[in-house]
């Protein structure tokens, strides 16, 4: 099956990139064709010269573009959503990166809300995407939370997670999006505040394997 990537920055290179290596079927598209054309052809992916030709075909699409951009994105390829599992990497910040736009709620389920006959899961935003080559640290797998309340969609993402290295843990329904998109808040902050290189990750220690 193909997966579809939208968005060829930061977190849409590194992760077609990440996920072309582990053999998957990548389709990449970009606000600029030329760019998708450009970071497809490193990353291992396939051009899309739209994003619903993206889509096409694809039974998981990543919504890799800043968050300012998803409810365009949702509502220009409408019912091309219908049955897909949604991976929303994006996190909700404000021009400064100090704070959420949101209140109350998390961007993910305000997408759900616009896309109901898609199931969107809450991935990979907690991750700087310099991370998702290599996703390990002292030779142990980072942790890739994963919030949606379809369970065979966070399912298929959790395979897709453990396919480019990562330990997939789930979070619970998406309303524990709030809590991916505060965690992302925080690594950054700590990052912006303490001048570290924006290489840090989440890590449980501690026994977190079911007893
Ligand atoms: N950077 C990180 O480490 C990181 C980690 C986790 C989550 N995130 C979140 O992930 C999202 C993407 O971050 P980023 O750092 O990858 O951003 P970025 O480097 O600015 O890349 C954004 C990408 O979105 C594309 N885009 C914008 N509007 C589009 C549209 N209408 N249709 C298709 N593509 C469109 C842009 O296309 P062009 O290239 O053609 O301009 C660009 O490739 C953000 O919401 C961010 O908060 C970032």
């Amino acid at each position: 099956m193909r997966r579809a990537i939208i968005g060829a920055g930061n977190v849409g290179s590194s992760l077609a990139e990440a996920a072309a290596k582990a053999g998957h079927n990548v389709t990449l598209s970009a606000a600029h064709p030329a760019h998708a054309v450009e970071v497809a052809g490193k990353a291992g992916a396939t051009p899309a010269a739209s994003n619903a030709e993206a889509v096409e075909g694809a039974d998981v699409l990543v919504l890799a573009v800043p968050h300012a951009a998803v409810a365009e994105v949702a509502g220009e390829l409408g019912s091309a959503l219908a049955g897909k599992v949604v991976v929303d990497v994006t996190n909700p910040l404000d021009a400064a990166y100090t704070d959420l736009v949101t209140e109350g709620v998390s961007a993910a389920e305000v997408l759900q809300r616009e896309i109901t006959g898609s199931s969107v899961v809450k991935a990979f935003n907690t991750v700087f995407a310099a991370r998702y080559a290599n996703p390990t640290e002292n030779g142990s797998p980072l942790d890739a939370f994963l919030a949606g309340d379809d369970a065979a969609a966070k399912a298929t993402v959790a395979d897709l997670a453990s396919s480019i290295g990562f330990r997939p843990i789930d979070a619970g329904g998406l309303r524990m999006a709030r809590s991916l998109e505060e965690l992302a808040l925080l690594n950054i902050t700590l990052n912006a505040r303490n001048g570290w290189p924006w290489q840090s990750a989440w890590k449980l220690a501690g026994p977190t394997q079911a007893g």
